[in-house]
């Protein structure tokens, strides 16, 4: 699809050229030709020598103007070939990816679909369920029906805020409320894992931003470091300077190096993780940099295996 494209705007190109290069040549011949011819003097003795000598450079300027025109037509066309190669390859890359992401996505929502459907299959191909079963079948249908909801809804997000078109609604905002609030919906499940959770509340720290987008950011950030720590700590620091610092500080399962860099791909997941957390697909971290990059800021993740991840949060001061 793209070599062909490539070929089109190289013929666009080559067709250009080579109707300027005729009209600029044959105006050039014209003018030329005309001159020499009106330097021959007629009705003089010299005039039949002057006229085979106008005649040979009149022949040798068509012959430079054909070779000249050639040589700039092929150049032109190499050119051209090159030039469309590269203005196609950042389209080409992002085709590429997008077609990786449509994939990716489909196959994440098949694999609870084929759970639900092999589930209610199996059902009903037993003649006396009980309702105890029936009971079992149906909560087991809501998880993944859950999980299918949020991956969409994840998914429409990430399309939402990388569509550069959707309007974003920015202002002034505190970020140590938002840190605050999300954090609060955190507290039980931190509790109930055995973990501790610490957060010292802070002055206001005003940011020119999207509640809802920096809600979903700190959410998915503090939900990584919730789901992927065993025991120990996660701790929430927010620094002040020129600019706002917001650290996440977990003692978990940590990240490998190799990892590092593709993790806020879609669908990327550390190896590390996949005994550890079976729910999640992939995403949070994707959103979170969107996020972060919408609000022209910088997110840069830190781990050692077995030992811990930071991720902090860069972001301009609402001046
Ligand atoms: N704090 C962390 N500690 C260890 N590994 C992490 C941490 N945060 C992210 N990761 C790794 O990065 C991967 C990508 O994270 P991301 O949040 O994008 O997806 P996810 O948590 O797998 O799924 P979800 O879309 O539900 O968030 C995770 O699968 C995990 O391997
Ligand atoms: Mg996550």
């Amino acid at each position: 699809m793209f070599t062909r494209a490539r070929i089109k705007l190289t013929a666009y190109s080559v067709a250009v050229a080579v109707c300027l290069v005729s009209i600029f040549s044959f105006a050039l011949f014209h003018f030329t030709a005309k001159s020499i011819q009106d330097a021959v003097e007629e009705d003089t003795p010299a005039a039949q020598v002057q006229q085979r000598i106008a005649d040979k450079g009149i022949d040798n300027l068509q012959n430079a103007l054909i070779v000249s025109d050639v040589s700039i037509i092929v150049l032109i066309s190499a050119l051209a070939y090159f030039f469309a190669g590269k203005t196609l390859k950042p389209i080409q890359a992002a085709h590429d990816a997008q077609a990786q992401f449509s994939a990716n996505a489909s196959h994440e929502l098949r694999t609870p679909l084929s759970v639900l459907k092999t589930e209610n299959e199996v059902f009903l191909k037993q003649h006396h369920g009980s309702y105890e079963e029936g009971r079992k079948l149906a909560q087991s249908n809501l998880e993944e029906i859950d999980r299918m909801t949020s991956m969409v809804e994840e998914l429409l997000l990430l399309a939402r805020s990388s569509n550069a078109h959707t309007k974003v609604q920015f202002s002034r905002i505190d970020l140590s409320q938002i840190i605050e609030k999300v954090i609060g919906t955190y507290r039980a499940s931190v509790r109930e894992k055995g973990l501790a959770l610490v957060y010292e509340p802070g002055a206001q720290i005003l940011v020119k931003g999207n509640g809802r987008l920096l809600e979903q950011l700190f959410s998915n950030l503090i939900q990584n470091a919730i789901n992927y720590t065993k025991k120990g700590t996660v701790t929430v620091e927010t620094h002040r300077g020129t600019k706002v610092q917001v650290k996440i500080i977990d003692t978990g399962i940590g990240i490998a190096e190799a990892d590092i860099p593709h993790l806020t791909k879609a669908f990327y997941k550390a190896d590390s993780s996949r005994a550890a957390s079976k729910s999640g697909v992939g995403l949070g971290l994707s959103i979170a940099q969107e996020i972060v990059r919408r609000h022209k800021g910088v997110l840069i993740i830190d781990s050692e295996l077995g030992k811990g991840t930071r991720v902090s949060i860069e972001l301009p001061l609402s001046g």
